[in-house]
């Protein structure tokens, strides 16, 4: 059995209209098919728990409102200070639309990060900027080159989401899984 087989794992959202609820459930599809089963969870409902009784954590967050932090991630932000990581394995993802807020494109995402980064969890899942057009983000790794998770646009590449997930969810099975061999 493979390590992710044997992992739990959460997948934790926060959605105002739905789409980040809906890839949240994708992700879970794609997983299965790595013998994988996540639990789905909204953050309205998650307590610490959620966070510290998980092997892997999804996060996803979209962004709203030039760069702001959907309402249900914002309430939470003093719990994420104090969370208990050690040991843990976090994948971020972000909704976001960059022709219409091409200045912010999933900002949140970005601000996700910089709570979680400095916790004893270690990161997978960073993603290229490659297919994407938009010309700004809080959500990029240092050279620019990478999103700090999973980015997703269901306003302008909706096409793209399901192609997008599969590949990001092989991506962290094998990150996933290297680091439980690395570790051995
Ligand atoms: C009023 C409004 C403001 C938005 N602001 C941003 C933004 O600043 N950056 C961004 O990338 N996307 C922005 N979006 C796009 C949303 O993040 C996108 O539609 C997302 O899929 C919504 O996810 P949800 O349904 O899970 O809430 C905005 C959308 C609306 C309608």
């Amino acid at each position: 059995m493979s390590a992710i087989q044997n992992a739990s794992i959460g997948i934790v959202f926060g959605t105002d209209t739905g789409n980040t609820e809906d890839i949240a459930g994708r992700i879970a599809s794609q997983l299965e098919q790595y013998g994988a089963s996540a639990n789905i969870v909204d953050i309205r409902e998650a307590d610490s728990d959620v966070f510290e009784q998980n092997d892997l954590l999804i996060l996803g967050i979209p962004t709203w409102d030039f760069g702001g932090i959907q309402a249900d991630w914002d309430d939470v932000e003093a719990m994420l200070n104090t969370l208990e990581l050690s040991g843990k394995t976090l994948a971020l993802y972000g909704l976001g639309d960059q022709f219409g807020y091409g200045d912010y494109f999933v900002d949140a995402m970005g601000w996700l990060y910089q709570r979680l980064k400095n916790s004893q969890a270690g990161f997978i899942g960073f993603w290229p900027v490659t297919g994407y057009d938009f010309e700004a983000s809080e959500a990029l790794t240092e050279d620019g080159k990478h999103f700090c998770g999973l980015a997703i646009d269901e306003d302008q590449q909706f096409d793209k989401t399901d192609g997008r997930v599969s590949a990001w969810v092989k991506q962290i099975v094998g990150e996933f899984n290297g680091l439980a061999e690395a570790a051995a």
